[in-house]
């Protein structure tokens, strides 16, 4: 269970797989952001020691996708190189509280948040290219990073559990939740894992 409050608009996967080499260079690029935000964290929270080996271990995971992702690139003869970071992140982050405990239990659940839309692009890509019969290979990345995400998503949530009673948690996932649906909603139209479909002109 993802958590999302709503989930993405109709045709994103068919319209997303059509720029198949922009999505995969911003997917490396989230790849690398989320082993930066997990060893950020740890090195953040070096006084809560139960964060440690959850976050260096999904770090790892996170840079070797990296890895899997940027191969995949020069497959395609393409380069991992750098690009504007679409804005769905920092504007997700938005609604962490500046204060601790707060701030910690707020990163901790935009971080499950993010985890759980990028899984369920990563799911739209992979039905997509498999529906346009697309390559077989980037198919078999897309499935396998699914559960590594899914995961990544209950791990920062059990993490986050730690931290306050379950009601707390629920009502506080609860409103996180909601603020990300709408940053998604209203991501701009561009070639991003977070972004929007381009609209047809045509009618
Ligand atoms: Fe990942
Ligand atoms: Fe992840």
């Amino acid at each position: 269970m993802l958590h999302l409050a709503a989930r993405t608009e109709e045709g994103w996967g068919a319209w997303a797989v059509t720029c198949m080499d922009e999505i995969l260079l911003d997917h490396a690029h989230c790849e690398k952001k989320a082993a930066s935000t997990a060893v950020g964290l740890i090195f953040r929270y070096q006084d809560v020691p139960a964060l440690a080996i959850p976050l260096a271990r999904l770090a790892r995971e996170e840079l070797e996708h990296f890895e899997a992702v940027v191969e995949h690139l020069r497959r395609r003869g393409l380069e991992f190189g750098r690009l504007r970071p679409s804005a769905y992140a920092a504007r997700l982050m938005a609604i962490v509280r500046p204060r601790e405990p707060e701030r910690l239990l707020d990163t901790l659940l935009c971080c499950a948040m993010i985890e759980a839309r990028s899984c369920e692009r990563m799911q739209l890509v992979a039905e997509a290219l498999e529906l346009s019969g697309g390559d077989s290979e980037l198919v078999a990345l897309y499935r396998g990073l699914l559960a590594s995400e899914a995961r990544h998503h209950n791990d920062y949530l059990g993490l986050a559990r730690d931290l306050v009673p379950e009601d707390s948690l629920r009502s506080r996932l609860q409103a996180i939740a909601q603020h990300e649906a709408d940053v998604i909603a209203h991501a701009p139209a561009e070639a991003r894992l977070h972004g929007a479909a381009q609209k047809s002109t045509t009618a």
